[in-house]
């Protein structure tokens, strides 16, 4: 059976379709397309368990998509630890699953590679290329800095690449427009720009006193970059639901089941249970009902709804039920999820005896939510404070974004989880006072970036904001 969108509204999946390979998973020949994910092609041919646990032998399948859980973790070509959503199929390749830690293979044939990797300098090192670190490197490039912008995805706009609703907001950050449309405005700003260099499929491994970040260049060799200035902008992680058997596969984020379903054209299931319905919750199943998945129930902890009305109605419209004061208390499924088991809660979140109902499902989908990507300003040790209102702990910053360590920013949900247009803003600000500290001058773009602080300020001046601008005071310096 296969998982595969033959027909969308909105999105057309053939340029993704051109190459198919035949490829080999535990043994078996399964069919994909060249340039997919693994984890990619076998969901679309109904494998959805790729590994084990290595402790109590759990199964184990996609999550986030995105190459941040590695809930997706195989063995490739005789290499262990590969994250499945992040390598692409191709012909012949042979992957299995990992039933435990995997023994590390040196072969007495294989030359030594140890050679000192190649040193780059560059004036402005931007990390992540979704809309904070790719407009900053636009700003950051119009001050006249030479900037080196990178991102392990394959392709420039982080969480936009797979949004295909319609942004809110304010005209001048894109509302009105879909996220896959911001994604291809910025990215076509950025190849206008000769002092703008793009490496993707580029992950930042390391840090290492001389300010040198390891970045492995086209997956493939460590080169050290030595920056000026740098730019943390990589985004954030998804948060799990605790409930029982929330681990198996076929129980992903909602991120997951966009980059599934939107930028793959695989759904993520055929009957499936949403939990969570904040905005991100909502659209998600507005999503996976045009790609005609059926939605059985969205649950919601809360007494309301926690998205805006706009996207709930939309959602009420197709006759999808929401329903507040419930949660999912069990996932029952050996390989991979089977059936659902919600049931209402009292004030204090217990769930009330007698109350459950289950739901024959095929996927659950998780939206509860979002924290910062702090990995890197951890590891070079900015100073970081735990604030619950800004999605948990976020680095310390000036209003400028400049973190503890000198010359080093922050931008989009690393500082904390919004949105689109607010990572945008803070991509302003900081793109143009780093290339500022560099001695660049622009009268007119520096008055953008005050302009995006007070933009900002007013943005979060709203009822709905509110607590995260309270809370922002916690973590100016
Ligand atoms: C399912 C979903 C729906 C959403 N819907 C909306 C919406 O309707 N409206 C709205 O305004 N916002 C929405 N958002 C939020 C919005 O997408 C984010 O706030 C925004 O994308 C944050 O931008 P960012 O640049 O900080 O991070 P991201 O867009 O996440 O980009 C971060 C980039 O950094 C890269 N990266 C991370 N670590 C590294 C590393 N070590 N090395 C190299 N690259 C790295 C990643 O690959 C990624 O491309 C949604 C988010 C999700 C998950
Ligand atoms: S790292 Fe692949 S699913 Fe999260």
């Amino acid at each position: 059976m296969s998982l595969r969108i033959e027909d969308h509204p909105l999105l057309d999946f053939s340029d993704k379709r051109k190459k198919p390979v035949k490829f080999y998973f535990n043994d078996r020949e399964y069919k994909g397309y060249e340039g997919e994910p693994i984890a990619v092609a076998l969901y679309a041919n109904g494998v959805k368990k790729l590994s084990e646990s290595p402790v109590k032998h759990r199964s184990r399948g996609l999550f986030c998509a995105i190459g941040k859980c590695a809930s997706c973790r195989v063995v490739v070509n005789g290499i262990p630890n590969i994250r499945a959503c992040q390598e692409p199929v191709r012909e012949g390749l042979k992957v299995r699953s990992s039933k435990g830690l995997e023994k590390l293979e040196i072969k007495e044939s294989s030359p030594p590679r140890i050679s000192r990797p190649e040193e780059i300098e560059t004036e402005i090192l931007i990390i992540g290329a979704g809309p904070a670190g790719a407009i900053a490197a636009i700003k950051a490039a119009d001050m006249g800095a030479k900037v080196l912008l990178v991102d392990y995805a394959s392709r420039i706009g982080g969480q936009l690449i797979k949004q295909t609703h319609k942004f809110f907001g304010w005209r001048k950050y894109y509302a009105g427009y879909r996220g896959i449309k911001i994604a291809k405005i910025l990215e076509e700003e950025i190849r206008k720009r000769a002092n703008i260099e793009v490496w993707l499929n580029s992950p930042v491994v390391g840090y290492y006193e001389g300010n040198i970040f390891a970045v492995l260049k086209d997956k493939r060799k460590i080169v050290y970059v030595k920056p000026k200035k740098v730019i943390i902008a990589p985004g954030a992680v998804e948060r799990f639901a605790i409930f029982e058997n929330n681990d198996l596969p076929g129980i992903m984020g909602a991120g997951g089941a966009q980059t599934l379903m939107n930028v793959w054209g695989v759904k993520p299931g055929e009957r499936v249970l949403v939990v969570g319905s904040g905005n991100v919750g909502l659209i998600v199943s507005y999503q996976m009902a045009q790609a005609g998945i059926e939605v059985k129930a969205i649950v919601e902890a809360l007494p309301y709804i926690g998205g805006y009305f706009v996207h709930a109605a939309k959602v009420r419209r197709l006759g999808i039920p929401i329903l507040t004061k419930h949660t999912i208390i069990r996932a029952e499924g050996t390989e991979s999820v089977k059936k659902a088991i919600i049931a209402e809660i009292d004030e204090k979140w217990r769930p009330i005896p007698g109350t459950e109902k289950e739901f024959i499902v095929d996927a659950i989908i998780v939206a509860v939510g979002m924290y910062p990507d702090t990995t890197l300003t951890r590891m070079m040790g900015i100073t970081h404070k735990f604030v619950k209102e800004l999605g948990g702990f976020v680095p310390l910053r000036k209003r400028t974004l400049e973190t503890t360590r000198e010359g080093v920013y922050i931008a989009g949900d690393v500082s904390c989880i919004e949105e689109a247009s607010t990572a945008l803003m803070e991509g302003i600000i900081a793109g143009i006072n780093a290339a500022k500290s560099l001695g660049y001058n622009n009268p007119v773009l520096e008055n953008e970036a005050q302009e995006a602080i007070k933009d900002l300020e007013k943005f979060r001046s709203g009822p709905r904001y509110a607590h995260i601008k309270r809370a922002l005071e916690n973590v100016i310096i």
